[in-house]
């Protein structure tokens, strides 16, 4: 059984969608606990009612960004942390963590990276973007986490068409859906060990 530590600071539907599947006893491991930059995310409280810890860190509560990196690293420790899963997550991982937990920390962009990423690219801006440069197709991508923004080893990406009448928001919506369902598998593939790395190739033993 893999520990797991969601990071995220919104909603929290890509977490619903994966403590549901960890519920259901498909996935191979337990979220143990729920950290965020902000003090009051609503993920907090579907956290905090299904009895999962949660915990607000930010850099600005701290002096350096080494003690902030080293706060982290202390919590992730207690909880024997095996798997960070980035769910609405808008802050860099800082070097020493990416390196500590190399290829165990992932991501889910609402985009067919390389395309729509990077800073500033995060929820309807990725979506207004995908529109007006009229693109027709759209997707997700989950990858592993490097120190850069969205710019890590891609473990799978699945594609929907832009519809002619798309707006961001109807966008946003059908590609949720995408990433409620497929962020649950791969973190099901990761905890049952299917996720091979090498080098930058990642395959996916069925
Ligand atoms: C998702 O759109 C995800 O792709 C992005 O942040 C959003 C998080 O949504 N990284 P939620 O908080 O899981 O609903």
């Amino acid at each position: 059984m893999k520990n797991i530590a969601i990071f995220a600071s919104g909603r929290g539907s890509n977490f619903n969608a994966i403590l549901k599947k960890q519920k259901n006893g498909k996935i191979n491991g337990e979220i143990v606990c729920v950290i965020s930059d902000c003090s009051q995310p609503i993920v907090f409280k579907k956290a905090e009612s299904n009895n999962i810890p949660t915990h607000t860190i930010n850099i600005k509560q701290f002096k350096t960004g080494e003690e902030y990196t080293n706060f982290l690293i202390a919590i992730l420790e207690k909880y024997k942390i095996d798997l960070i899963i980035l769910a609405g997550f808008l802050k860099l991982i800082p070097s020493p963590i990416v390196k500590k937990y190399k290829n165990k920390i992932i991501n889910i962009h609402p985009a067919l990276l390389p395309n729509f990423g990077g800073k500033g690219f995060y929820g309807k801006k990725v979506h207004k973007a995908v529109i007006e440069s009229g693109i027709k197709i759209t997707g997700i991508t989950i990858h592993f986490v490097d120190e850069h923004y969205d710019t890590g080893n891609i473990i799978l990406q699945e594609k929907i068409e832009v519809l002619p009448n798309d707006t961001d928001e109807t966008l946003a919506l059908r590609v949720l859906e995408l990433e409620h369902k497929f962020y649950p598998e791969v973190v099901k593939a990761i905890c049952d060990n299917q996720i091979k790395i090498d080098n930058k190739k990642i395959i996916w033993e069925r």
